[in-house]
């Protein structure tokens, strides 16, 4: 069997069926409707301030797109693969309903350029929704520091208890991470938001286009400079992913430490209920399957990254059909890194911290051994000396099964005449992090600016948002 096609007048024949099948893009693009026809609004307005176009024919076009609009979310609308893709579908349907004006709909348009601002304003509006989770989980986080300011626990190195930290400073790295990931979608919405169309197929256009008027239509700030860079410029979909996969690698980060809290050994969180599975078969098990599909899913997203760039890095200017292949790669990506920040920031507010867990392990792994090497110094040892005494000292300690802290001052004396009483002062876990004052560290007047600057930024950015942009 074979079709017709809108582009056939060169055409003796109709497309053969399998060849329709692997072309279209239907499927994927439907998605793109809203943006296609806000796309086209835009351009029968300008068409239409340019004297390209009949006012009475723009308010036929305008008013015809909007019919269009409310089939396809009625559902009513008849999606045809043999039209091939969105553009033509909605194109198509216009015509159906208006008659000849929608005929005019494409003068000085091409789907090349066409195509490339759909996906733009589509993108644009994603990355704000990921920017605004972000805020939220930055959010969560933060509250969260707030309440755990004194709690303390192990801080690790090589995944080895190391020197001991506030749950606050722990929770207020990861807000650090989700802050860079927002400012990279700030930064990279600027080149999203450029307008392509006057592009036309890849030379530009006779028609006197007004690219300026439709940009600001449509609320974007900047237009091509290019033509031919405009219908085959997908660096801000590159962009795009990079900034998704940057995400999901510190959410997948985080969900790797809830796992590792939530076993039992560590036993430092406990996740709610609601967020958790058993086991079919062990009924003691809560599984952490949240956090491990997270984790899981991050792969996907880094590889919608590597495969867009493998489309892109053989093609020579200007667009070729590759392009389509840009789309469902981004549209899986939004679905996870969308989900997972939605779900993470809801996870985070009913995380139940096990604070007395977290001091047990504290006080278990000699992480006041470099106190005691500090201690020693500040008495007059050279530090690589003050270390080999620790060490020893933390092998008798573990000989006995105690901590430093449990020594008595006659078993430390034993080993070093330095030691004297105060030491027990220098070995306590609170003392340890406290003298941490210099800025960006765990003490407690560090991570009390480290949450007054972050409290600041985020009601700054949030009250920007709420005018609906970054
Ligand atoms: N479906 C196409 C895409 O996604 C639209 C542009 C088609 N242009 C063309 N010259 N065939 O890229």
């Amino acid at each position: 069997m074979t079709h017709k096609k809108m582009w056939d007048g060169r055409f003796s024949g109709g497309i053969h069926e399998l060849v329709l099948n692997y072309t279209e893009s239907t499927a994927v693009d439907r998605c793109f409707y809203k943006q296609d026809i806000e796309g086209s609004k835009a351009h029968a307005r300008m068409l239409a301030k340019q004297g390209v176009l009949s006012e009475a024919d723009c308010g036929k076009i305008v008013q015809g797109l909007e019919l269009v609009s409310a089939e396809i979310e009625q559902g009513t609308f008849v999606w045809r693969k043999d039209l091939e893709d969105v553009h033509m579908n909605v194109e198509q349907r216009l015509t159906e309903l208006i008659g000849s004006a929608g005929e005019k709909l494409h003068t000085g348009r091409s789907r090349n350029d066409q195509v490339a601002l759909d996906f733009r304003l589509y993108a644009a509006e994603k990355i704000d929704a990921w920017a605004r989770s972000l805020l939220e989980i930055m959010r969560s986080l933060t509250k969260r520091a707030r309440e755990h300011r004194q709690t303390l626990l192990p801080g690790y190195t090589h995944l080895q208890p190391a020197q001991p930290v506030t749950l606050a400073h722990h929770l207020l790295a990861y807000v650090q991470m989700f802050k860079r990931d927002f400012q990279r979608i700030e930064d990279c919405r600027k080149r999203v938001r450029v307008s392509p169309l006057g592009a036309a197929a890849l030379a530009g256009t006779t028609y006197p286009l007004d690219p300026e008027y439709t940009a600001g239509l449509l609320g974007f700030e900047q237009v091509f400079a290019n033509s031919m860079d405009a219908v085959s410029d997908r660096d801000f979909v590159l962009e795009g992913l990079f900034v998704a996969g940057v995400i999901m690698t510190h959410l997948s980060k985080f969900c790797e430490e809830l796992i590792l809290w939530a076993n039992p050994l560590f036993g430092f969180v406990r996740l709610p209920d609601a967020f958790a599975t058993g086991s079919s078969i062990m009924p003691q098990k809560k599984n952490p399957d949240v956090p491990e599909l997270m984790r899981g899913k991050t792969g996907q997203v880094l590889g919608e990254l590597y495969s867009l760039f493998t489309v892109l890095k053989g093609l020579p200017l200007s667009y070729n059909r590759d392009l389509q292949e840009d789309k469902p790669g981004f549209i899986r990506a939004d679905g996870i890194v969308d989900g997972s920040l939605r779900i993470m920031s809801a996870m985070i507010q009913a995380l139940e911290f096990d604070a007395e867990k977290m001091e047990q392990a504290m006080r278990s792994g000699f992480l006041n051994a470099t106190e005691l090497a500090d201690y020693l110094v500040a008495k007059g040892l050279p530090f690589r000396r003050a270390h080999r005494i620790t060490g020893r000292l933390v092998a008798l300690a573990e000989s006995k099964g105690l901590g430093l802290e449990d020594l008595s001052l006659e078993d430390m004396r034993w080993i070093s005449d330095l030691v004297e009483a105060d030491v027990f002062k220098a070995l306590d876990y609170q003392a340890a992090v406290d003298r941490r004052r210099a800025p960006g560290g765990t003490g407690s007047d560090p991570v009390a600016s480290q949450l007054q600057e972050i409290e600041t930024w985020l009601c700054e950015k949030e009250a920007s948002f709420s005018g609906g942009s970054v």
